[in-house]
């Protein structure tokens, strides 16, 4: 990142917006080094928000995937990161949402380009649909001409149990039993 400008890399000002909500911070994407420290912010923030280091990796893979196609294919863009909270069972629960922008060329076909080994050059094409198996909530807007939103989600798990946990409360008299499912 080169500084605190917008246009030229880094981090803008994050601010309130009209509705009153918090909105989050701007980092230009227009060099590889923007990429690193991108990189370096999304683990932050991430591991800010209580997710795991698996979380924390998965969910930086997948930024750093839409972040490197928003400055390959989009020709450079932004993204905002926002870190979220929401009222939880018996705790709040924490994630963080990242909206990757561009004014590229958009994309004529997405469902092609969501497939796996699909580029339309250079690349392994594994960037968009890995990202979307990485990450909680993924949400895909382009409009051919004029550029592409890629919008990305996830919450940490921290103080909620994982599927695995929810098994210990199973009966044997549940459909299949403990037993059956293993
Ligand atoms: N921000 C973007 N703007 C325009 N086209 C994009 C963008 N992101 C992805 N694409 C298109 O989707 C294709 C698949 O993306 P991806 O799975 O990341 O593969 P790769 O980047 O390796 O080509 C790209 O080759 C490109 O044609
Ligand atoms: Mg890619």
């Amino acid at each position: 990142m080169t500084g605190p400008h917008p246009g030229q890399g880094g981090a803008a000002e994050s601010g309130t917006d009209r509705s009153g909500m918090r909105s989050g911070t701007v980092w230009q994407i227009r060099t590889d080094a923007d990429l690193v420290e991108l990189r370096r912010v999304v683990r932050e923030r991430s591991a800010r928000s209580g997710m795991s280091l698996i979380e924390q990796t998965k969910f930086m893979t997948a930024a750093s995937e839409l972040a490197r196609n928003t400055l390959v294919h989009g020709g450079g863009g932004q993204v905002e990161i926002i870190e979220l909270r929401r009222a939880g069972t018996d705790a709040e629960e924490r994630g963080v949402r990242l909206v990757f922008t561009d004014q590229g060329p958009g994309i004529a076909d997405v469902a092609q380009a969501m497939t796996a080994g699909y580029t339309s050059g250079g690349g392994l094409g594994l960037g968009l649909g890995g990202a979307r198996r990485l990450v909680e909530d993924f949400r895909l807007h382009t409009t051919p001409g004029s550029g592409t939103t890629v919008v990305i989600a996830s919450w940490a798990r921290a103080g909620r149990p994982s599927r695995g946990a929810a098994l210990h409360t199973l009966h044997d008299s549940d459909q299949g039993g403990i037993g059956a499912r293993w």
